[in-house]
């Protein structure tokens, strides 16, 4: 995603519509864990909490669709299914009912990368479940990243690394496919197994992360990273936002 600066009009030609007053936001009713509030219907359901006046201490990170940390469940009027995504990027709609779920305590094997063979034989011995899978599909219809979830279990049950690896390249890791899972299955960490596997066993050797890497170890980079270090956060973030991206 990129971002531009404001531009702003030169000196004495002011936007003359600024000084009209602006268009009503259109309001929407929603219910927050339960409370009734009224909210501008083009808001985030993280923007909805808060404008409710609600402070988010916990599940909310980079409030932008990455990190994962905002996972919310929510119903709509007439309509029986529980609904998921993330509270930084759905919007609100008239009626909804919702609840955020900051954290979902979930069990994960511990190994040592270095330790292990890319092949079924390791998601058998980390992540049993995966076999318990009934192929309901659940998982994918509860990701709020689109991901074919269901399909890179499958991998995983076959061993298939470079599978599971391109398939759930687009997890934020939010749970929330393994939260409606009824063979309780963790998805996104057989999925963080498989891209690791792929990366240390399967991947080609990049000759650019290569060069890139003695680079950084001959110290040639040791300047510029102290010079961003004494930065300001305003300084900063306008470097970042100035930044050229490729396209
Ligand atoms: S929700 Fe669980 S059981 Fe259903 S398809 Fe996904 S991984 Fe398999
Ligand atoms: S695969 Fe699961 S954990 Fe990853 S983004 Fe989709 S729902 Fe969230
Ligand atoms: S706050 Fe990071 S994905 Fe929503």
């Amino acid at each position: 995603m990129s971002r531009k600066p404001v531009s702003k009009a030169p000196a004495g030609k002011q936007d003359k519509s600024l000084d009209q007053p602006k268009p009503k936001a259109r309001m929407v009713t929603v219910y927050i864990m339960g409370k009734r509030h009224v909210v501008p219907e083009h808001a985030t359901i993280m923007r909805a909490i808060e404008y409710s006046g609600q402070q988010i201490i916990r599940g909310a990170g980079c409030r932008e669709g990455f990190c994962g940390a905002c996972g919310t469940i929510y119903r709509l009027p007439g309509d029986y299914k529980i609904h998921s995504g993330l509270a930084c990027t759905t919007l609100v709609q008239e009626g909804m009912s919702l609840t955020q779920i900051p954290a979902v305590p979930m069990e994960k094997a511990i190994y040592d990368v270095e330790k292990l063979s890319p092949d079924v034989d390791t998601i058998k011995r980390l992540y049993p479940v995966v076999f318990r899978c009934v192929a309901c599909n659940t998982c994918t219809k509860s990701c709020p990243q689109g991901i074919q979830v269901m399909d890179y279990i499958q991998a995983a049950k076959r061993g298939d690394i470079a599978a599971i690896m391109d398939l759930s390249f687009d997890c934020v890791a939010c749970g929330l496919c393994a939260l409606r899972c009824p063979a309780e299955i963790v998805q996104h960490k057989v999925g963080v197994l498989g891209r690791r596997l792929y990366g240390r066993y399967l991947a080609k050797e990049s000759k650019e992360l290569g060069a890139r890497i003695k680079q950084v170890e001959s110290g040639q980079f040791d300047e510029e990273y102290a010079s961003l270090m004494g930065m300001d956060k305003a300084s900063l973030s306008k470097m970042y936002y100035e930044r050229d991206i490729e396209p």
